[in-house]
């Protein structure tokens, strides 16, 4: 029997509940895919616990990686026994298998394990619209990066360090400012849980020789927004993609062109990758990035599927470095 982790309503992480589901065949365009490893991301916990609103009762999770077992009607491309991975929504990753439609499902080379496309894959393809869409990468320019050692963050430090970037990345603890350094990190300042973000920005300016940073790549939102700001060179850009703290301020257009011409986007990899075609040269160039080395697949442990919401219990007491998978 088929078994998911099911959500009847939002809450702490105990309203995951292991429970059969049985699995129908897969209708006209979709897949049914047996994972083999799921990854976790904060995004699970927003929608866990309500703050990201999703219809319930839930099945959570947007990346895995597995097998295809069987093909609906109509579906093109793929062939059962195929290992794939699934990248986006709809959510259902934390399953044993499911249906999964067809055109949002990645091919996955033989280069990388299951378990490592599983760890990076999602949070890849947010570090590939961070270095690719939102902001190019220019050579011996400073960024700061918050949460540099989750799981975005190692694989975002690694890559914009790799072309040349300058990263001051900023974590809460000596053991993440280590991991930020081995990915590539040329500064890093701790800020422990509690603390506070005042001194950030004198910080960053005092590294920069005072210009600040071209851009500030914040996941944190509350608890660093306006620290980030006042980090930017002038002309520099606030990439607000996350708010693991809790969510940013409003903006005040007024007062961010006093700042210094400054320019606060919110990127949602969802809409990076919404075209099917833009997911596949999306995808593909994240395993090329891999097999090159410019981005690694960092596996903080392993935890059976059925205790997910030990996963979700560790991740919120931010004592992970890079990916949570979950096995089925
Ligand atoms: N916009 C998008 O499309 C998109 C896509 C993927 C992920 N994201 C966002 O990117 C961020 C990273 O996701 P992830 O899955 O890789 O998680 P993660 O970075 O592994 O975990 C979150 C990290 O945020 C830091 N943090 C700072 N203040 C925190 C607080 N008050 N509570 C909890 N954590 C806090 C912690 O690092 P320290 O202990 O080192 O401070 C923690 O480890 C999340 O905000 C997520 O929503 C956005």
């Amino acid at each position: 029997m088929n078994h998911r982790v099911l959500c009847q309503a939002p809450g702490a992480p105990e309203v995951m509940k292991w429970v059969e589901a049985p699995l129908p065949n897969p209708a006209p365009g979709e897949a049914q895919i047996r994972h083999t490893a799921i990854g976790v991301n904060y995004i699970d916990v927003y929608q866990r616990s309500g703050v990201y609103p999703i219809p319930f009762p839930a099945v959570l999770g947007f990346e895995a990686a597995g097998v295809v077992l069987a093909l609906g009607s109509g579906v093109a491309g793929f062939t059962v026994g195929q290992r794939v991975a699934c990248v986006d929504g709809p959510t259902g990753a934390y399953s044993e298998a499911r249906n999964h439609p067809a055109d949002r499902l990645v091919t996955l080379p033989d280069s990388i394990s299951d378990e490592a496309a599983a760890a990076l894959i999602f949070k890849g393809l947010t570090a590939h619209m961070l270095v690719r869409r939102v902001w190019q990468p220019v050579q011996d320019s400073w960024v700061l990066v918050h949460a540099a050692a989750g799981g975005v963050g190692l694989i975002l430090t690694r890559w914009l360090a790799a072309v040349g970037v300058h990263v001051i990345g900023v974590v809460s603890t000596e053991e993440k400012a280590g991991a930020a350094r081995s990915e590539g990190a040329h500064t890093v300042i701790t800020i422990p849980k509690g603390g506070s973000y005042k001194d950030l920005s004198s910080q960053v300016k005092r590294i920069t020789g005072g210009t600040g940073v071209r851009v500030a790549y914040d996941s944190v939102g509350r608890d660093s927004f306006e620290a980030s700001l006042d980090s930017l060179a002038t002309f520099g850009l606030l990439a607000s993609y996350g708010r693991s703290s809790g969510a940013p301020p409003a903006v005040d257009i007024t007062d961010i062109g006093r700042r210094g011409s400054l320019a606060v986007q919110r990127p949602s990899v969802l809409h990076h990758v919404a075209d099917p075609v833009v997911l596949q040269s999306a995808a593909k160039e994240v395993f090329e990035a891999y097999d090159q080395g410019l981005i690694k697949a960092h596996i903080y442990d392993r935890i059976p599927l059925r205790d997910a919401a030990r996963a979700h219990r560790l991740l919120e007491s931010r004592s992970t470095q890079g990916a949570l998978l979950l096995i089925p």
